[in-house]
């Protein structure tokens, strides 16, 4: 089987959850992002789950992208700025058939989410979704992970496997 963990992450919270899925799913799913993850890099996945941070109450725009670049704040580390937005990514994403699942990071809380609208853009271009999309959730503002979250990513990624299988 073929599968793809893509994400975008500024502080590292949502690479470390889409690391801890590809533990769960097998030693063969790829943990890419969303500039690792070109057309060719995902091309006849079986499996293609994607993660980004909840920013601003939704999948990050460019436009909170660019005022984070501006102006990052309190952050502990620049944001890694380096790879596209899983929106920008999306929007170039080729139709194919596999099958998909979301993901976010969030505060817990009721802050918006990021998982349902890219479910939702990975069904628009084809692939079926396996799972519901799933929030891990962080301990403040910028991270880190909340005590159990990455064991329950590897057990999520496991899970993914298991339906497919
Ligand atoms: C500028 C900024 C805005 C945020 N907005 C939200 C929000 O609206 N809702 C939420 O649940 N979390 C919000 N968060 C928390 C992030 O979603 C969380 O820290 C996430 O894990 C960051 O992922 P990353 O480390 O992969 O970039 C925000 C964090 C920052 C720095």
């Amino acid at each position: 089987m073929k599968a793809v963990v893509v994400y975008e992450s500024l502080w590292g919270n949502t690479a470390r959850i889409a690391g801890a899925i590809a533990e769960g799913i097998g030693p063969e799913a790829q943990v890419l992002s969303t500039a690792a993850a070109t057309a060719a890099a995902i091309a006849h996945a079986d499996l293609i789950v994607a993660g980004a941070p909840v920013l601003g109450f939704k999948l990050p725009t460019e436009k909170m992208r660019e005022s984070i670049r501006a102006n990052p704040g309190k952050a502990p580390a620049p944001p890694d700025l380096s790879h596209p937005a899983m929106r920008t990514w999306l929007d170039a994403l080729p139709a194919g058939q596999g099958a998909a699942a979301a993901f976010d990071t969030q505060v817990r809380g009721p802050f918006g989410s990021a998982a349902p609208a890219i479910a939702e853009a990975l069904e628009k271009a084809g692939y079926t979704a396996v799972a519901k999309p799933a929030g891990f959730i962080v301990a403040g503002k910028f991270g880190p992970l909340r005590d159990g979250e990455i064991e329950r990513a590897r057990a999520w990624g496991a899970e993914l496997a298991q339906a497919l299988a």
